[in-house]
Formats: structure tokens, C-alpha cells, sequence
């Protein structure tokens, strides 16, 4: 991997609901063209950081940009329109729409230096949407639906995108066809972002990671350094 240019700064992130403190200070960054997973047990703020992230749950201190621009107070449509995509856990789609109105619902011009998605791209990753082009959204199963969400954040041309837990629930084969299509995102100029529980996929799509615990980065580095150390993976993966 050769040295990226950052593109998403995130510095002393601190996030609450209501009174409960649950991000304490998240500093990470994303390269261009870098895939950085966020790990961790549950319950330990990778959610919350990429909503956060979003201003879905407004950040109380720290600092985010991306390409210099501060994000830290922006609302989430303008976060959104500035070039990160958000594709949440709960699968969001328009259950009287077809799959494929689906799609054409999530298409925008591209940005400056980003890359320009079609529909057709999509069907290429996932042919199972394009057989069911013209079946309604609400019909098709889950695992589906949650290709569907990706492919529609996809649409918008984003710099960067925030994916949490795609392959949750979703068929081996599936899990494989959502790992091809964020290695090759990394291939066409997209930075990535992934909460990902199945470790063996964040593995291997990702250039760092980082392991997160009680809301704060306990470890950032490469996979393989990751899995050299025994006793971070005992301690905070549980592995
Ligand atoms: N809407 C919410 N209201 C209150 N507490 C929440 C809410 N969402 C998450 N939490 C708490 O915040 C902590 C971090 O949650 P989350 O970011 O979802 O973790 P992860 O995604 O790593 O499993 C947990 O203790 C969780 O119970
Ligand atoms: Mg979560």
C-alpha cells in the first residue's frame, strides 16, 4: 500500500446521549483510496461513530474534515452533499418503489475527483438486483435490501462512505460479493469506512484498521499487525 493523502480527518471525537458520555475522544484518519474498518465488541461506540460522523448524533467536541473542510457542526444533509455517504445498519429502502426506482432515487451528478456510478455498475456487482430490477423493494429479502441500500449510497457518488455491518444476516455468497465490491470502491477512487463484525472480511478488504474500546481507538494499524498481537485481540475482540 503506498502512502495515501488523507481525506477524512477525525480528531477528539466526543459523542453522548442524553447524559451518557459514549465517545471519548476518537482520532482516526482515511486516505484516499483506503479502506479502515472500525472493530470492536459491541456496545463499543463504532455505531456511534459513524453517526457521529454524520451529525445523526451531533458530535459534543473534536473536529472532523474532510479535505480540510470542518464538518464538525455541519448538519447531516450538508455533510452528506460535501461527499460522505452514510449506509446505516437498518436496511432503508423504499418498500413500494422497485429495486430498480430504488436505485434511480440515490443517482446525483459526481463531485470533483469522484467517481461517476450508473446503475448498470450496480447490477454488475450484484446481478440478483438486476433480476429483480422490477420487483418492489418492500419484496425482496433482506440480504437484498441491504445491497440495494449500499448500492443506492453508491449512487450518490460519494468520496467517502460510512458502511456499518453490510454483511449482517446475509448469505456466505452474498458476503463474498459485498467484500468484491468495497475492495474494488478502493479501486475507483472511493474511501471506505466499515464497521464489520465478520473479521476474516475486514481482514481482507481492509488497508488499517482500527480497534475501538469503551469510545476511544485502543489500536490502529495494518491487518496483519492486528492479528501478530495476541493480547489486543483477547482484550478488546474477544477472538
Ligand atoms: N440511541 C441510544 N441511546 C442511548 N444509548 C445508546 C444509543 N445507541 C447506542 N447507545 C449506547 O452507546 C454505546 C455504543 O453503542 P454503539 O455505537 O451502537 O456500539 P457498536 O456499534 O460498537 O456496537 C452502547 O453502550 C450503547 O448501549
Ligand atoms: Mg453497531
Amino acid at each position: 500500500m503506498t502512502t495515501t493523502n488523507t481525506l477524512l480527518a477525525v480528531n477528539d471525537l466526543h459523542a453522548h446521549y442524553g447524559k451518557s458520555h459514549i465517545l471519548h475522544g476518537v482520532t482516526f484518519d482515511v486516505g484516499q483510496n483506503e479502506v479502515v474498518s472500525l472493530l470492536g465488541r459491541n456496545g463499543s461506540g463504532r455505531s456511534t461513530t459513524l453517526k457521529a460522523i454524520m451529525g445523526i448524533v451531533p458530535p459534543t467536541q473534536g473536529s472532523i474534515l474532510l479535505n480540510d473542510r470542518q464538518l464538525a457542526k455541519a448538519k447531516s444533509y450538508e455533510i452528506c452533499r460535501s461527499g460522505i455517504a452514510y449506509v446505516p445498519e437498518e436496511r432503508e429502502v423504499f418498500a413500494n418503489l422497485t429495486v430498480d426506482e430504488n436505485l434511480r432515487m440515490g443517482e446525483q451528478a459526481a463531485k470533483k475527483g469522484a467517481t461517476q456510478w450508473t446503475v448498470e455498475d450496480m447490477f454488475a456487482y450484484f446481478p440478483r438486483l438486476k433480476e429483480r430490477r422490477n420487483v418492489k423493494a418492500g419484496s425482496i429479502s433482506g440480504g437484498e435490501q441491504q445491497m440495494l441500500t449500499m448500492c443506492r449510497s453508491l449512487l450518490g457518488n460519494p468520496l467517502v462512505i460510512l458502511i456499518d455491518e453490510p454483511t449482517e444476516g446475509l448469505a456466505p455468497k452474498i458476503v463474498s460479493a459485498v467484500g468484491e465490491c468495497i475492495m474494488d470502491l478502493q479501486r475507483k477512487n472511493v474511501s471506505v469506512v466499515l464497521v464489520e463484525q465478520k473479521l476474516t472480511i475486514a481482514l481482507k478488504v481492509s488497508s488499517r484498521v482500527c480497534v475501538v474500546g469503551h469510545g476511544q481507538i485502543v489500536f490502529e494499524g495494518t491487518p496483519q499487525h492486528l492479528m501478530e498481537d495476541e493480547k489486543l485481540l483477547a482484550d478488546w475482540l474477544a477472538v
